[in-house]
C-alpha cells in the first residue's frame, strides 16, 4: 500500500448523511474560501439518513401552541432525561430547517395550504412532515445532488477514515483514510475534523441499520479522549419485518403506518399494547417495544404481527409506496395478510457529548447527528426527531465555523493542492 503526500484541508468531514452533507453545503456557501473535504466509507447514500421513512417532526405550522406540546412530547418520550434547553432550541429551529430543505429542492407532501402531517408514536398530535414514506431518500437525493454539483467540496466515496491524530505541538489534525478500490492510503492535515458518522445498531442481532452502522465515531472517541454519554440507550424500533436472514438489515415498517391505523397484534389477532400504556400502539417506542418483547416471551413466539388489512389500498399506494414494495419483496400482501414483525435496534440515543453547535470537549474535533449526544433525545428518542436534530446541528455548526475558521495557522496557498478539491469520485 502506498501513501500519497500530505495535503491540507481546512475542514475534514467524515460521513455523508444529513448531518455531514448539510454541514458541508452550508459552510461551503457561507465560506467559499475554505477547503472542505468530505469522506464517505461507502456510497454517498449508503447510510441511515437515506433509509429514514417516516419524516421530520416539526411543530404544526398553523398552531403556535404546538411548539410547547412538541417539547413536552420529546421530554416525555425521553423520560425527562433530555437537556431541556437543547430540546427547546432544536424544536424552535424546526420551521427554519424545513424552509432550508425546501430551498435545496425537497418537496414535502401537502394537504391544501398546509403540509400533510403524519402521526407517530409518542406525539400528542400528527406533526411529522414527510415525502410519502421515503422522506430520508428524498431529502438526501436533494442534498447529494447539490454536493455533487459543489466544486468547492472534495467528496471522496468508498474511502474509510481509519485514523485521526495530532502531535503535541501540531496545530493540525492528521487524518488517514483508505480508498476501498485501490487500497491507497490518503493523508490529510486539517484545522478541524467533523465526526458525522452515524450510529452503532449493527452490533445488535436484530437491527434496521445499514451494514456500515458499526459505531466508527465511538472508536475515534476512545482514541481522542472525547467523553460519551448514554451509550446503553439504544432505541429499538417496534416494527421491523421479521426475517431469519442475518446478513441484511431487517426491513422497517414506518411508525406512520400505525398512525394511519395499522395495529400490532399477537398470533390470536389480539391487540395487547394498550395493557401496557393507554396510548396503545402509538405510545413511545420503548414502551411499545417492551410490550412486544413481553408478549413474545409470554407466548414463546419469535415475532408478533402488524395488521394493515383495514387500511384503504388507495392510502397505502399514495402514502406508503416503500411499505408496499417491502411487503412485495417479502411476498406479503398486506391487504389480506398479517405482517410478521419484531423490534430491531434502530437508533443510538447516546454518543459523543456535544453542544448543539457540534462542539465537543476536544478543540478542533466536532460531532454531529446520531454519533453525537446533545441531550435532545434523552434515553428514548421521540419518533422522527432525529433528522430534525441532525439538520439543526449542521446549520448551527456551519454558522459557528463560518465565523470561527480557521482556528489554526493556515497553510500557505502552495501547501494546498487545488487538484484535491475538485468534486469527484461520486
Ligand atoms: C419510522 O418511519 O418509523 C422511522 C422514523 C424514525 O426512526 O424516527
Amino acid at each position: 500500500m502506498k501513501t500519497n503526500r500530505e495535503r491540507h484541508a481546512d475542514i475534514c468531514i467524515i460521513g455523508s448523511g444529513i448531518a455531514g452533507t448539510l454541514a458541508a453545503l452550508e459552510l461551503a456557501s457561507a465560506r467559499p474560501d475554505l477547503r472542505i473535504e468530505l469522506f464517505s466509507k461507502g456510497a454517498l447514500d449508503a447510510g441511515a439518513s437515506s433509509m429514514a421513512q417516516g419524516g421530520i417532526a416539526v411543530p404544526r405550522f398553523n398552531d403556535p401552541s404546538d411548539v410547547h406540546q412538541h417539547v413536552q412530547d420529546t421530554l416525555s418520550a425521553g423520560h425527562r432525561s433530555n437537556n431541556e434547553d437543547t430540546v427547546r432550541r432544536i424544536i424552535g429551529s424546526a420551521h427554519h430547517v424545513i424552509g432550508l430543505l425546501e430551498r435545496y429542492g425537497v418537496q414535502f407532501d401537502r394537504a391544501g395550504s398546509d403540509y400533510h402531517y403524519a402521526r407517530e408514536g409518542g406525539h400528542a398530535v400528527a406533526r411529522v412532515i414527510h415525502v410519502a414514506d421515503r422522506t430520508g431518500y428524498e431529502v438526501m437525493r436533494a442534498l447529494h445532488g447539490h454536493l455533487c454539483a459543489q466544486r468547492k467540496i472534495c467528496t471522496r466515496v468508498h474511502t474509510a477514515v481509519t485514523d485521526v491524530s495530532r502531535g503535541p505541538d501540531d496545530p493540525y489534525w492528521t487524518l488517514t483514510a483508505e480508498e476501498e478500490a485501490s487500497g491507497r492510503l490518503i493523508e490529510r492535515r486539517g484545522s478541524r475534523v467533523v465526526l458525522a458518522m452515524g450510529g452503532s445498531g449493527w452490533h445488535h442481532r436484530w437491527t434496521s441499520n445499514p451494514v456500515g452502522a458499526v459505531g466508527d465515531a465511538l472508536k475515534f472517541a476512545g482514541r481522542l479522549g472525547l467523553p460519551v454519554q448514554e451509550l446503553d440507550a439504544m432505541q429499538f424500533h417496534p416494527t421491523a419485518i421479521y426475517s431469519r436472514d442475518q446478513d441484511q438489515p431487517l426491513s422497517l415498517v414506518t411508525e406512520a403506518l400505525r398512525g394511519a391505523g395499522a395495529r400490532i397484534v399477537n398470533a390470536a389477532g389480539e391487540s395487547f399494547v394498550r395493557e401496557a400504556d393507554a396510548r396503545g400502539d402509538l405510545a413511545p417506542r420503548d414502551i411499545v417495544t417492551t410490550a412486544i418483547l413481553e408478549e413474545m416471551a409470554l407466548t414463546g413466539a419469535d415475532h408478533v404481527y402488524l395488521d394493515a388489512r383495514q387500511l384503504d389500498p388507495m392510502v397505502l399506494r399514495e402514502r406508503f409506496p416503500t411499505f408496499l414494495r417491502t411487503c412485495a419483496e417479502h411476498s406479503i400482501d398486506p391487504t389480506t395478510t398479517l405482517i410478521p414483525i419484531r423490534p430491531a435496534a434502530h437508533y443510538q440515543c447516546g454518543g459523543i457529548v456535544a453542544d448543539i453547535n457540534g462542539r465537543t470537549a476536544v478543540d478542533g474535533i466536532d460531532a454531529l447527528g446520531e454519533c453525537a449526544y446533545t441531550g435532545m433525545h434523552g434515553r428514548n428518542r421521540l419518533a422522527s426527531n432525529s433528522l430534525l436534530e441532525a439538520a439543526v446541528m449542521a446549520l448551527m455548526w456551519a454558522k459557528r465555523c463560518a465565523t470561527e475558521e480557521p482556528t489554526a495557522i493556515r497553510p500557505t496557498a502552495a501547501e494546498y493542492d487545488s487538484e484535491a478539491y475538485d468534486s469527484r469520485s461520486h
